[in-house]
């Protein structure tokens, strides 16, 4: 069975025909370097972004901002970080995941495991160190969050702090002034509950698939891995250095891995699929080195 959020859930809940269509838009604000140089156009060229940003991102962007609070961040990990939703294996997860597609455009849109191979396929090519090219294979398994009823909003989108101001160099920013913590004036100065340069262990980020993630892979992958998955859509900061006064020594280090990740994620995808029966024992292989037989979803 194959469903998306439109036929579970309402459309005002979930704007998006998938949750592809959000990182669809990362890739038109942060384009590919080599694709704009090949096509003979400018940086500030490519940069129309808002006038091009499609009502149903711009309606998803709006109910993410409206509705992400620090409450309702320490609501959500109080209720996923349990890990009581499904035990699977990591197979079992995959072919889960798969189950979000895009039923507006079936044929054209590679499913979740062809993004999360060619990501990682990418990583391999290039030499990098193993536990990176799981991490790539990895990194968006967190999206089953949407599988288990939430809102795309609770799931992708750009992530950032909560529980301080909401930076300007967040897209779409203006749509903060509705969220509730806009006002509040524990949460809405600079630094809001945090201590200059605390470091983002000590930080609230905006509840989705990355957050959810990394919790679940903490006792089995290395420091940047956790990194990588921790931080990857949060572009106020790997892309737009918004929030380096949160940040402190080892953040900065270990963004050096988030950023060697990015271009993995937004600029490997790919016509032609990686051949999964093809690849299969090597990824069989490698998630028996670094993860359990099952996971607690
Ligand atoms: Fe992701
Ligand atoms: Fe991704």
């Amino acid at each position: 069975m194959s469903y998306t959020l439109n036929t579970v859930n309402q459309a005002e809940k979930n704007p998006l025909h998938s949750l592809e269509e959000w990182e669809e838009d990362v890739l038109n604000r942060y384009p590919d370097p080599e694709s704009i140089i090949k096509a003979g156009k400018t940086t500030a060229e490519y940069r129309n972004y808002e006038t091009t940003t499609r009502d149903s991102v711009k309606e998803f962007y709006r109910l993410n901002h409206v509705n992400q609070t620090y409450d309702f961040v320490l609501q959500k990990k109080a209720e996923f970080l349990q890990f009581n939703q499904r035990e699977m294996t990591v197979w079992d997860a995959v072919e889960f995941l798969n189950q979000l597609v895009d039923d507006s455009d079936p044929d054209t849109d590679l499913d979740q495991l062809q993004h999360l191979l060619q990501t990682s396929e990418a990583i391999r090519a290039d030499g990098h160190p193993d536990w990176m090219v799981l991490t790539g294979f990895f990194h968006d398994m967190g999206k089953v969050l949407c599988l288990f009823g939430e809102p795309q909003w609770a799931t992708v989108g750009d992530t950032y702090p909560v529980g301080c101001a909401f930076s300007d160099k967040i897209v779409f920013a203006e749509f903060f002034k509705e969220n509730p913590d806009y006002n509040n004036p524990k949460y809405n100065t600079k630094y809001g509950i945090y201590e200059p340069n605390c470091g983002l262990s000590n930080v609230q980020m905006s509840w989705g698939h990355d957050e959810y993630l990394y919790h679940m892979m903490k006792p089995y992958l290395p420091e940047p891995a956790l990194y990588i998955l921790r931080y990857h859509s949060f572009y106020p900061q790997h892309r737009e250095n918004a929030y380096e006064h949160l940040m402190n020594q080892r953040d900065r280090e270990m963004f050096k891995w988030v950023k060697l990740f990015n271009p993995y994620d937004l600029y490997s995808k790919n016509p032609n699929p990686p051949n999964w029966q093809e690849l299969r024992p090597y990824y069989e292989d490698l998630v028996a080195k670094y993860l359990p037989a099952t996971l607690k979803f």
